[in-house]
């Protein structure tokens, strides 16, 4: 059975849907989910679903206790669902290749310190996009350029707002998140 490990800042709609994904299965299970906010609807999720959670917060991290907090749980795969903080370099070099992003844009386009959720979808918008979609990339030490597994599109129309197209972007990755990490699980 691999163990994943989450992380997230926000509602948690992605990790609901990997949660979902691979309920019952045999294959891999959300082991432990990791938040740098307090408040996160993603706590819900971890607290309805019975999964062990770890809050994090500046001003008390210690490196080298968060990567063995992470080790003990032994994950096959490290997932940022929406997670806004960058992640140490050294936690990238504990867990080499270990660590997947998903960015709800087409990198190298709108990614960078700063560009998530909204304010992707914005620019995009502002830019008059005809279209736009996801990237799903193991992370590195520069924010959203590790080597991409996965991109899907979607197409944005006029009529579009950063709401309209932040719901096709959901719908993007709650299909793609999931079959993508169970497709890395059975390829190492
Ligand atoms: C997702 O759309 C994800 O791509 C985005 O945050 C949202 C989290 O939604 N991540 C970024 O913008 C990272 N730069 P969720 O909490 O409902 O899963």
């Amino acid at each position: 059975m691999h163990s994943i490990i989450i992380f997230a800042s926000g509602r948690g709609s992605n990790a609901q849907a990997i949660i979902d994904y691979f309920r019952n299965t045999g294959k891999a299970k959300v082991s432990l989910i990791v938040t740098n906010k307090a408040d996160a609807g993603v706590l819900e999720i971890a607290r309805y679903e019975h999964i062990p959670f770890l809050v994090i917060d500046k001003q008390t991290f210690k490196e080298a206790l968060f990567i063995e907090q992470l080790q003990e749980y032994n994950p096959s795969l490290i997932v940022l669902a929406g997670f806004l903080w960058k992640i140490p370099d050294a936690v990238i070099h504990a867990f080499p290749n270990k660590i997947i992003n998903i960015h709800p844009a087409l990198l190298p386009s709108y990614g960078g310190k700063g560009m998530y959720g909204h304010h992707v979808h914005n620019a995009v918008i502002a830019d008059a996009k005809e279209e736009s979609g996801i990237s799903i990339h193991y992370v590195n030490e520069v924010y959203d350029s590790g080597n991409i597994i996965v991109q899907a599109r979607c197409p944005v129309h006029s009529n579009d707002t950063a709401d309209t197209l932040a719901q096709k972007i959901h719908r993007l990755e709650h299909y793609f998140y999931p079959r993508t990490i169970e497709f890395i699980l059975n390829h190492p």
